[in-house]
């Protein structure tokens, strides 16, 4: 297993300044960081696989140690695949602590090498979600600072297409 490769999974739908602020800093402690996103979620997603992968790779190609990649099925399998030893997950608040930590142990039970690592965003970014991103942008609301300009452009294209505003 690899120590310098990290993973940084989610579901991105779609990657915020908050995301952005953990891969900043995620990317100055590991050699390699791989920002995975789940290709099937329960969840619909507002924005398609590729959609979020587009996204992403769009803001991260600021990063050279930055990789965008997909992963279907458990978590672990991935990170054993790609011999990562590390799992970042972001952490905002003590809320979400105890699903963080469920998944953190479940993770460790399946593949106890495999450390999870949180980090904390930077106080601004303590309060943002992609939930909340989707939510405020379908009312019509402005997610300006909130997600990476390129990012609010797709939203608000997304959004009138669909007839949501
Ligand atoms: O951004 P999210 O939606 O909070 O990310 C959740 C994610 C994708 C990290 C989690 O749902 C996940 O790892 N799914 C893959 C399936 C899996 O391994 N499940 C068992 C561990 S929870």
């Amino acid at each position: 297993m690899n120590p310098v490769l990290a993973i940084y999974p989610g579901s991105f739908d779609p990657v915020t300044n908050g995301h952005m602020d953990l891969i900043e800093r995620a990317a100055k402690l590991f050699k390699h960081l791989v920002v995975a996103v789940l290709r099937n979620t329960e969840k619909a997603p507002l924005f398609t696989l590729t959609e979020r992968l587009e996204m992403l790779r769009e803001v991260a190609s600021a990063f050279p140690n930055v990789e965008v990649d997909s992963f279907d099925g458990l978590l672990t399998e991935y990170a054993r695949r790609r011999q990562a030893k590390v799992l970042l997950r972001g952490i905002r608040a003590v809320s979400d602590y105890e699903y963080e930590l469920q998944m953190a142990m479940i993770n460790r039970k399946l593949e106890p090498e495999l450390e999870t690592v949180f980090m904390v965003p930077a106080v601004s970014f303590s309060f943002i979600s992609s939930r909340l991103v989707r939510e405020i942008a379908r009312l019509g609301g402005p997610v300006e600072g909130l997600v990476p300009p390129s990012v609010e452009h797709r939203l608000r294209a997304r959004l009138q297409t669909s007839g949501k505003q």
